[in-house]
């Protein structure tokens, strides 16, 4: 389930109100939990999870659910670092994956102000005494504190070099210093222009994931 709020029901994906809003349904997720797992009973999907849902929100599903979770995806890096979401996932035994763990750097709705964690002075530090690349650091930091990460690209090269990670391991030291780099900054959040401001387009849906602290 991509998100806990969902939009409303039909052919078009993005289903939008004459002034450009977006049209949402509010059926409660843990009744499409149940309709997901009844997929797997017959046979049609093997596996399924969750992306973007709140510790709440999947505290919610977890009290319904008689499939588990396989995984919730979540947008996650050092300036999103996720550690008390993921804490609460491990606790539950949910396996927890990083979407846009460099900072999507190629997204087309980029911030204006954003910061750019590919050029993150500390990160690139640590590159250079590991010989490693920016992105292979973010990588690491991810695999040794358990999470799976996803790291999207076209160029061979780098697909490449993203796999490898495991030929080097960064000091408890280092661990932490990167998980203190955090500042809640998100990169994925889907914005409209309201009145010439730039808004979060779902924020005002009861289900929308971040409005909680986590
Ligand atoms: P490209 O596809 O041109 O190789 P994310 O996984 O956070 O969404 O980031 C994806 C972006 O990061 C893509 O623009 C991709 O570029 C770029 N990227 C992927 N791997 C690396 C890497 N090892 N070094 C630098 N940029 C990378």
């Amino acid at each position: 389930m991509h998100w806990p709020h969902a939009f409303e029901r039909g052919d078009n994906l993005f289903p939008k109100n004459p002034d450009g809003t977006m049209r949402y349904d509010y059926i409660d997720y843990k009744e499409t939990w149940k309709a997901m797992e009844k997929l797997i009973s017959k046979g049609l999907v093997r596996a399924i999870g969750l992306s973007n849902f709140n510790s709440c929100q999947i505290d919610d599903i977890l009290s319904v659910a008689s499939v588990k979770p396989a995984v919730l995806q979540v947008e996650c890096h050092p300036y999103l670092a996720q550690n008390e979401l993921i804490a609460h996932c491990h606790q539950r035994g949910l396996v927890v994956t990083a979407y846009s763990p460099l900072g999507s750097p190629d997204r087309m709705w980029k911030h204006p102000d954003e910061p750019v964690l590919l050029e993150e002075p500390g990160i690139k530090k640590l590159a250079e005494k590991y010989s490693k690349s920016p992105a292979q650091i973010l990588l690491r930091w991810q695999v040794q504190r358990k999470v799976i990460v996803i790291p999207k690209s076209v160029t061979p090269a780098r697909i490449l070099q993203n796999l490898q990670v495991f030929d080097f391991k960064l000091t408890a030291e280092e661990m932490s210093y990167i998980g203190s780099l955090n500042k809640n900054w998100r990169y994925i959040v889907p914005m409209v222009t309201v009145d010439g401001k730039l808004v979060a387009r779902d924020a005002g849906h009861p289900l929308y994931p971040f409005n909680e602290p986590y």
